[in-house]
């Protein structure tokens, strides 16, 4: 049974938080290539790296290497842009995490605490429109499946509730699917999905957004 309680983010907590995000980011890196070599135009591009270089080289060993030199490439070019994101994300907000989220009282930034360790995060800000954004939500690795994440996902609405928003928003991505299960499971509803950058859609990377209504409050 787990035994963690979760708790506002305290300064002492920046090394961790920002090393609990970054693994969770990076770890959707294989899944994401996965996924990247299951869309179609992709598979056709690889088929045509086949065919050119076994015309041009007349060797089918050739040509089964130069797909292995491509595969080898899209997998350099998927984890490059997950450390990419992760780079931004540790050199805006989680750069200063209390300037960013302890100053302004429509802002939160919770931890997990288990064993005197952080095991969990996530954070919040007003998007707009009455809306307030869940924002870098992760849990580490060996105290998944304990209910975490639905805790924080809790704290989160009661605070939105608290608050008067209208709705709570988050965004993420189609290879994420135990955080597309969570949210469903607390009450998200998928609202859309796009493709941010170009790359995005040559690789069919979907980013999907969620929305949870949060009845008559209104901000
Ligand atoms: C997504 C994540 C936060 C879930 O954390 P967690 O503490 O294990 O989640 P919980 O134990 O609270 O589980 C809540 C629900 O999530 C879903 N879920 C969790 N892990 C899952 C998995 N591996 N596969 C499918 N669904 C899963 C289930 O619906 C679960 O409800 P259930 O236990 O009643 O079936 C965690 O896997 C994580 O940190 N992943 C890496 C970072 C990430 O993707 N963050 C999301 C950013 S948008």
């Amino acid at each position: 049974m787990a035994s963690f309680r979760i708790r506002q983010y305290q300064e002492q907590d920046y090394e961790a938080v920002r090393a609990l995000f970054a693994r969770g980011m990076l770890e959707h890196a294989p899944a994401a290539f996965r996924h990247v070599l299951r869309a179609s135009r992709v598979r056709l591009a690889l088929l045509a790296v086949f065919v050119a270089a076994r015309a041009a080289a007349g060797s089918w060993v050739l040509g089964l290497g130069a797909v292995a030199l491509a595969l080898v490439l899209l997998w350099l070019l998927v984890r490059s842009a997950c450390a990419e994101y992760v780079r931004d994300a540790l050199g805006t907000d989680l750069c200063d995490v209390a300037g960013a989220y302890l100053r302004s009282p429509e802002c939160r930034f919770w931890v997990a605490e288990e064993g005197g360790a952080v095991v969990g995060m996530v954070a919040v800000e007003p998007a707009g429109g009455g809306e307030l954004e869940l924002r870098r939500m992760s849990v580490g690795r060996e105290h998944r499946g304990h209910g975490l994440a639905q805790a924080l996902c809790r704290e989160v609405l009661a605070f939105a509730r608290a608050r008067g928003y209208s709705a709570v928003v988050l965004s993420t991505s189609v290879v994420q699917v135990a955080a597309q299960r969570l949210y469903e499971g607390v009450g998200f509803r998928r609202v859309g999905a796009s493709y941010p950058l170009l790359l995005c859609t040559l690789l069919n990377f979907q980013v999907l957004r969620y929305r949870h209504d949060l009845g008559d409050g209104a901000k």
